[in-house]
């Protein structure tokens, strides 16, 4: 990782540049399409609402609005025209195959009941990975204007209307006990009840939990050390690829279940900085969490 950072550009790094080619390229992607969510979202408002344009998914309480699809076909249409070789994987059904080995794994809104309510905590998550490994990404915080980018090696940083671009580093924590943790829940009522049942033992035994409504976000939480460690069962790669190489960039021990694996398998994803990281391990397996939860 690097130690320094100037005028925005990370220092002291010759080699894969590509992969801060690839970190360069999901940045300006997810900022213009965190543009296009701002507009759109504000035309809705002023208009007959975003429930009006609002469907749902997996579940009655999974929702995707027009802005979710528009984000993601700007998003795709923006791979295709700059980088043609490129493989999509996106969340609403963007699937191209890869000829260059680079996969594009895109959340156009991740955190989408936070968009529809206005809670300013959703996020365009743009992935890349490449021969199997996640080596960029971006997520934008759309209505904070907060960008964290991260390229293979190259550290993690984050810059937003008032600050200038930082690295980024995971808390120190060490001690389960004391460790702020994020996690998520499904959209299915089974998986749910499996998620509250182990939330009930794992409250007891850490500070506290925080439960923010985007996993990309929780991750990136965990990489700028406002949460110490996040886990959710069932997420999907669109959710964490982003976030994932972030995290790890910051210095977290990040597991998850792999690209092909979806919701339905329930398996689990976590993310602690270093130090936490064998504890909190741990402490998920003395509950029988770090398998999957079916639902
Ligand atoms: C959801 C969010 C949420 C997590 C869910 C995800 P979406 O993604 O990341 O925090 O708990 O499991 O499905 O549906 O808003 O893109």
């Amino acid at each position: 990782m690097p130690d320094s950072l100037e005028e925005g550009t990370i220092v002291g790094m010759t080699e894969q540049i590509d992969f801060l080619q690839l970190r360069d390229f999901a940045v300006s992607t997810a900022k213009r399409a965190a543009e296009l969510i701002t507009s759109r979202r504000a035309e809705l408002v002023a208009g007959d609402g975003i429930a009006a344009h609002t469907q749902t998914k997996s579940s009655n309480v999974d929702p995707v609005t027009e802005v979710d699809t528009a984000a993601e076909d700007f998003i795709a249409t923006t791979i295709r025209t700059a980088r043609p070789g490129d493989g999509i994987f996106g969340e609403e059904g963007s699937n191209v195959d890869s000829t260059s080995g680079v996969t594009w794994i895109v959340d156009p809104i991740d955190g989408t009941v936070n968009f529809l309510y206005g809670v300013p905590d959703f996020a365009v998550s743009i992935g890349a990975e490449y021969q199997g490994r996640l080596v960029a990404g971006a997520v934008v915080n759309v209505a904070r204007g907060r960008t964290y980018a991260a390229a293979a090696g190259q550290g993690a940083t984050v810059t937003g209307p008032d600050e200038k671009p930082h690295l980024l580093r995971c808390g120190q924590t060490s001690d389960p006990a004391l460790a702020l943790v994020a996690t998520g829940f499904g959209y299915g009522s089974q998986r749910r009840a499996a998620q509250a049942q182990l939330l009930t033992k794992l409250l007891l035994e850490v500070r506290d939990i925080r439960r923010i409504g985007a996993a990309a976000l929780d991750l990136c939480r965990v990489a700028e050390g406002t949460v110490d460690a996040y886990f959710e069962h069932g997420i999907n790669a669109w959710d964490f690829a982003a976030g994932a190489i972030i995290a790890r960039e910051a210095g977290a021990v990040v597991h998850h279940p792999g690209f092909d694996k979806g919701s339905a398998q329930g398996e689990l994803t976590w993310a602690a900085g270093a130090d936490l990281a064998p504890a909190f391990e741990k402490l998920l397996a003395a509950h029988g969490a770090t398998g999957a939860l079916r639902g």
